[in-house]
């Protein structure tokens, strides 16, 4: 017999069926011949939250989450944190390889040419309340820019389709900053092209009178390296949203709009500033225990903690707090970090999490450092959704090319009612709460 493949029996009919296996998976779409008649429709796999569903295949990044593995295009993370830059690490998951010097000279001045966006959006942006909230500014914004490049229609043009990848990848900063300095009413800063990519980030925050804003080299390195982890994560909340969105072939701004909303959510790109809360709520080293009491007793999650795929430290997590003590040396210490250290500890030590798996997360210490660097909690997610934006465009560029994608189409178990009558309005008498 053959050994790849999977022997399934079913007992309604008796009927035997041999199923391939490849990668190790198999194909959903191999279990609707079995059937207990012709009118059947054939068999389904339910798999609410694709908790063991892949959609794709990718080359993209590897994730090994028992063992805390992450690697981009092969190249574990730990590696790219020391010796790559972001913008070279996004060159590196939008094409495959590293760049050699020529091409990451050409990758820079491709990037720093598309930095500004066109003088209407900031009018657009000046449209938000004052104390809107910055992540849904840069969603409706990013949405926005579709309007401005009719080209990006042309998903099947690749020239078309490297075009709208520099310019998602160069505008996401100006946005996000933009955005920041609209909370404030400060006016926004144009992007200063002799910087970094980074460098350039932070002065458009931060640049008040000065002629030329020079960033902090630390903290430059550091914005730095938190774009490195943050640049890909493979079929996450908002990566599916991006293939999903992209799959019905709309432009890659309305598809990355989609995915940052996605990010927006507490339990995936919100999950940082849902942590600051916490620890402020927390507020001293003493009462850690009695928070970690209400958490075992369903009384709400310990945020940053948890994966759906690792289940050990998460390699992110690791990086940042290495770089924390680095941040604090310039910004002073941020007294938060004691109480998170100290739930960590106990966290780490206590039944309910060991047998959980639970550990920390890439948002447990990010918010941390980057509320020591001056960023308000609301800024969070838009620091994960910059460097996040590679990733989209490498997952949507891949799902655009693979021949065996299609519209993203789930199937669902219809348990509603059937075909009724009917009945006039005199006749109805059931409640809200009764009908659901
Ligand atoms: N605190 C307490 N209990 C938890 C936590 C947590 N943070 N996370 C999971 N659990 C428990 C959960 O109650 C459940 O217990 P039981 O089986 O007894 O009902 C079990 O662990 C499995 O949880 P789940 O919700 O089925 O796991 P999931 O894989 O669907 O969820 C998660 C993954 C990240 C949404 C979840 O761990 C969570 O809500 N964490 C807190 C939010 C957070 O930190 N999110 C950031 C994720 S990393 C950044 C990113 O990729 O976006």
């Amino acid at each position: 017999m053959d050994k790849t493949t999977l022997t399934v029996t079913d007992n309604r009919t008796g009927r035997t069926y041999e199923v391939p296996i490849s990668d190790g998976t198999v194909q959903a779409m191999d279990f609707r011949q079995m059937k207990t008649s012709d009118e059947d429709f054939g068999l389904m796999v339910y798999d609410p939250a694709f908790k063991n569903t892949a959609s794709c295949r990718s080359a993209i990044t590897y994730i090994d989450g028992d063992r805390g593995i992450l690697e981009y295009r092969g190249y574990p993370i730990e590696e790219l944190a020391e010796r790559s830059t972001f913008l070279e690490t996004a060159y590196l998951i939008t094409y495959g390889e590293l760049p050699s010097q020529e091409q990451m000279n050409q990758w820079a001045h491709d990037i720093t040419y598309h930095t500004y966006v066109h003088e209407n959006i900031k009018k657009f942006m000046e449209g938000f309340q004052y104390d809107a909230h910055p992540m849904g500014m840069l969603v409706g914004t990013v949405a926005a820019l579709s309007t401005f490049y009719s080209d990006a229609k042309l998903v099947d043009d690749p020239e078309s389709r490297e075009k709208q990848t520099q310019r998602l990848i160069a505008k996401m900063p100006t946005i996000a900053a933009f955005a920041y300095r609209h909370s404030l009413g400060l006016p926004y800063v144009y992007p200063d092209n002799d910087l970094s990519y980074p460098g350039n980030f932070l002065a458009m925050l931060w640049k008040m009178a000065e002629p030329k804003y020079q960033p902090d080299p630390v903290l430059e390195r550091a914005i730095d390296l938190l774009f490195i982890l943050h640049a890909d994560h493979e079929q996450n909340c908002s990566a599916n949203a991006m293939r999903a969105v992209g799959s019905s072939h709309t432009d890659p701004f309305s598809a990355t709009a989609a995915a940052a909303a996605a990010l927006y959510g507490p339990l995936h790109g919100g999950a940082n500033e849902a942590v600051l809360r916490m620890l402020t709520e927390i507020g001293d080293r003493k009462r850690v225990p009695e928070f970690v009491e209400r958490v075992k007793a369903g009384e709400g999650r310990l945020m940053g903690f948890g994966h759906r795929i690792y289940k050990n430290y998460d390699p992110r997590a690791k990086i940042i707090k290495e770089i924390a003590d680095q941040v604090f040396e310039v910004t002073g210490r941020n007294p938060l970090l004691d109480i998170a250290l100290e739930l960590e500890r106990i966290a780490l030590e206590d039944e309910y999490f060991i047998e959980h798996k639970l550990y920390p997360n890439v948002d447990f210490y990010s918010g941390i450092i980057y509320q020591a660097m001056g960023f308000p909690v609301d800024m969070f997610p838009v620091l994960f959704a910059i460097p996040r934006t590679v990733g989209w465009l490498a997952q949507w560029r891949e799902m655009i090319q693979d021949p065996e994608q299609r519209i993203a189409r789930p199937r669902q178990v219809y348990v509603g009612q059937r075909r009724r009558s009917f009945a006039p309005i005199e006749m109805r008498n059931v409640t809200r709460e009764e009908a659901a």
